[in-house]
């Protein structure tokens, strides 16, 4: 069995890719520092722990494991934070990416695949984003995101590191099995937070904007099973296998849901009304993303089939309804 190594594996999207690179065929070696993380979470493969920042670890692991690849999902992904504290951004996801590139490259691990964001692109006039749209990004976030990707051009030209670049819309839902599902600290994400205050964990949603340009005011994101999700990075890490090159992929699905349309569909889920306030506009939020892109479709020959929005609810209520959430 090849090893792949997975920085973030014992988060929300890391630990699903486990998951589905465990199916595949491939042993995930999860390396992370449970800031955000969960340790129970590493359930398809060893757990080595380990902050990227930290080069002897890495090597040693590298050393251990000699993975073939690396997917790298570990990052700290908050925008609002990202816009209060950039400093703690570009340290942990840029000079902690460059630390990890630099010790792939160095234990000849030359296939890399990575988590970024439609947070890159940012306002656009053209709410259509596709991969060849400018990157203009709002926040640190999404400004330490297309820093790494610059990083990982840099270093195939000078190293031939191949890379898969997979530029997320909004990840949402959770593994029908519920073996694993979202678990922020703290958990900004629309649908948990829905979800949460549904169940009385929380205090009301507060909607935070609704004078946007849209039709209903609330701004409109675009919305992909993180099975699917998975599903497409180990397309990508088989891509890259086959010695098909460097390439980058929007993952969504081309349909964008305002805040208030979610709110309708987890009611429409889970028989409940979602608790809920209005409240004004967030710092370094963008009127609408959604993804205009069907490459990882025609060129992966990925198929996001659980993808609806009734779905994804559906597989996240099942997730907060289990015992592990309670964890
Ligand atoms: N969830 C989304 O909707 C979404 C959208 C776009 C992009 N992304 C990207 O996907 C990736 C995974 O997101 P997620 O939602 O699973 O987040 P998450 O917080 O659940 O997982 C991130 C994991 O990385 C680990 N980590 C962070 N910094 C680390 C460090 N310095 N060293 C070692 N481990 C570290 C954390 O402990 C955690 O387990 C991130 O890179 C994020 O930017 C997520």
């Amino acid at each position: 069995m090849q090893n792949v190594l997975v920085t973030g594996g014992a988060g929300y999207i890391g630990a699903h890719a486990c998951k589905a690179l465990a199916r595949a065929g491939y042993t995930p070696i999860t390396y992370d520092n449970l800031s955000t993380g969960w340790q129970d979470a590493v359930k398809f493969g060893p757990f080595e722990p380990g902050d990227l920042l930290d080069r002897v670890r890495l090597d040693e692991v590298f050393a251990r494991w000699k993975p073939v690849a690396v997917m790298h999902f570990a990052a700290l992904s908050q925008v609002g934070e990202a816009m209060s504290e950039p400093g703690k951004y570009w340290r942990n996801n840029v000079t902690g990416s460059l630390t990890l590139i630099e010790a792939a490259v160095a234990a000849g691990c030359l296939d890399f695949v990575f988590s970024s964001t439609c947070a890159t692109y940012g306002e656009q006039d053209n709410v259509v984003l596709d991969e060849t749209s400018a990157q203009i990004p709002l926040n640190a976030y999404g400004a330490s995101k297309r820093a790494i990707e610059d990083i990982l051009r840099d270093f195939e030209a000078a190293h031939g590191l191949r890379h898969v670049i997979f530029r997320y819309f909004n990840v949402a839902g959770a593994d029908p099995e519920a073996e694993v599902g979202e678990h922020h600290r703290p958990e900004t994400h629309l649908i948990p937070v829905m979800l949460d205050a549904i169940q009385g964990k929380r205090d009301a949603l507060t909607i935070h904007g609704t004078d946007y340009d849209t039709p209903d005011g609330t701004c409109i994101r675009d919305y992909v099973h993180v099975c699917d999700l998975v599903d497409a990075h180990v397309l990508g890490l088989k891509w890259l296998q086959d010695g098909r090159g460097s390439r980058v992929f929007n993952l969504g699905t081309g349909t964008g849901f305002s805040v208030r349309e979610v709110m309708e569909a987890s009611r429409a889920v889970t028989n409940r009304a979602v608790p809920a306030h209005d409240g004004p506009r967030r710092a370094g939020d963008c009127t609408a993303l959604v993804s205009g892109s069907t490459r990882a479709v025609a060129e992966l020959g990925w198929s996001p089939e659980r993808s609806t929005m009734h779905q994804m609810i559906a597989d996240a209520w099942r997730w907060h309804q289990s015992g592990h959430f309670a964890k």
